[in-house]
């Protein structure tokens, strides 16, 4: 089965991921994971991801999608995939339906993670907290850059995916196991 963990930054998307992978051993493709092991090996792309995550912005939905591309056709993704942060505007959203057409797999489920915006703030601030401000993009100035270009460029695929009747909703404000409950209904569905 494959899916999408969409929401904003902070939602619990890569939480929910992770929960999914140990709970079902489904396969997480997360798109800033991935980005950040670029800026990690010190790669040409991780070179020039590092300005644009530090600035809260996107990178090109053409590397974006050439990332997924290559991941969704490892063997690891053939039993199915969790794809966190992709897609993250309509163009990248077009290009995984043709992608999956041209593969003859399916999309079952677009979960969207609801979580009102005051609160984003409470826990990216709590995450930077734990990890010692291992990401560079955990902070109230960026998160707000995040917001808005989450807001301009992402929200827009939601429209995309209920008119394909594929988009459902938890409320991101209830605990994680709660988080994880309703999702897993959505999954049983
Ligand atoms: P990315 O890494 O995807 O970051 P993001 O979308 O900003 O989201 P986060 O990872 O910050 O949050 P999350 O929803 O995973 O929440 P988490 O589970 O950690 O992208 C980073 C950057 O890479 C982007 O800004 C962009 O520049 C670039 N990029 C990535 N993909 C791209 C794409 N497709 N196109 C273009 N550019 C791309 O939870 C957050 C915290 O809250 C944790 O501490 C957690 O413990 C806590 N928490 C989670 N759930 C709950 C809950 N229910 N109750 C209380 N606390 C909770
Ligand atoms: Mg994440």
């Amino acid at each position: 089965m494959n899916i999408i963990l969409f929401g904003p930054p902070g939602a619990g998307k890569g939480t929910q991921a992770e929960k999914l992978v140990a709970d079902k051993g489904m396969v997480q493709l997360s798109t800033g994971d991935m980005l950040r092991a670029a800026i990690a090996a010190g790669t040409e792309l991780g070179l020039k991801a590092k300005e644009i995550i530090d600035r809260g912005d996107l990178v090109s939905d053409d590397i974006m999608v050439g990332m997924i591309q290559e991941r969704m056709a490892s063997d690891e993704a053939q039993s199915g995939v969790i794809l966190d942060g992709f897609p993250r505007t309509v163009a990248q959203a077009e290009a995984l339906d043709k992608m999956m057409t041209d593969m003859g797999i399916d999309l079952a489920h677009v979960v969207e993670i609801k979580v009102d915006e005051a609160a984003l703030f409470a826990r990216i601030e709590k995450r930077a907290a734990e990890t010692g401000g291992e990401r560079s993009d955990d902070n109230a100035d960026v998160l707000a850059k995040r917001l808005k270009v989450y807001h301009e460029n992402t929200a827009p695929v939601l429209p995309y995916y209920e008119a394909q009747g594929k988009l459902k909703t938890v409320n991101g404000m209830d605990s994680i196991d709660e988080v994880s409950q309703q999702i897993n209904e959505i999954l049983a569905s």
